[in-house]
């Protein structure tokens, strides 16, 4: 098991991160952090979901064009989309892939690799790209990658009185 203080301090440290370098990440990374994503729970281990890993640079860049507030895509060394099998688990795939999400995110952190939720995406278009089909669900394109620049400043959270009701 974790210290406890330590691991609340992790997760207390984890940043989006939107600026990689131009390095590749070890197979054994990304293979931790897709094991992570595969040790997610899901509602009746259904584990509706598949991972693709995207190396491709021509890929990432229309991907990244695919986005919003996504272009870093294009500089990570990979990414991973998460997709939800909708005909799987049809009332959790969502909530069972953001988990995923999140295990990925905390794993690559851990690893000193930088990653961010993108959901300024256009899902039919990145759809398209990634040849998904009608029980495919996107749920984000994670791009990884080492951290480029400076760990960005602490983002604010709301007070625990603020969220928290006791009764
Ligand atoms: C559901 C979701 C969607 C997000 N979409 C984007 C996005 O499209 N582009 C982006 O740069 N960051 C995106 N983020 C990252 C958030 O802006 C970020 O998590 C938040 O500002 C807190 O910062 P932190 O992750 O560094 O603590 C998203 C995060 C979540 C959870």
């Amino acid at each position: 098991m974790i210290e406890p203080k330590e691991f609340l301090n992790f997760l207390k440290s984890r940043r989006s991160i939107r600026a990689f370098q131009d390095k590749p990440i070890p197979e054994k990374e990304i293979e931790m952090i897709l094991e992570a994503g595969r040790w997610t729970p899901s509602a009746s281990n259904r584990q509706p979901w598949q991972f693709i890993v995207i190396k491709n640079k021509d890929t990432l860049k229309k991907i990244a064009r695919a986005t919003g507030y996504g272009w870093f895509i294009a500089e990570a060394p990979i990414a991973i989309a998460i997709i939800g099998k909708i005909r799987t688990s049809h009332k959790w795939y969502i909530i069972d892939t953001s988990l995923v999400s999140m295990n990925m995110m905390l794993m690559a952190w851990s690893l000193g690799i930088g990653t961010c939720w993108i959901g300024s995406i256009n899902k039919d278009k990145a759809k398209k790209i990634l040849e998904l089909g009608d029980n495919d669900y996107l749920l984000t394109v994670l791009p990884f990658g080492y951290i480029r620049g400076n760990i960005p400043e602490l983002t604010y959270r709301n007070p625990l009185n603020k969220i928290i009701k006791e009764i």
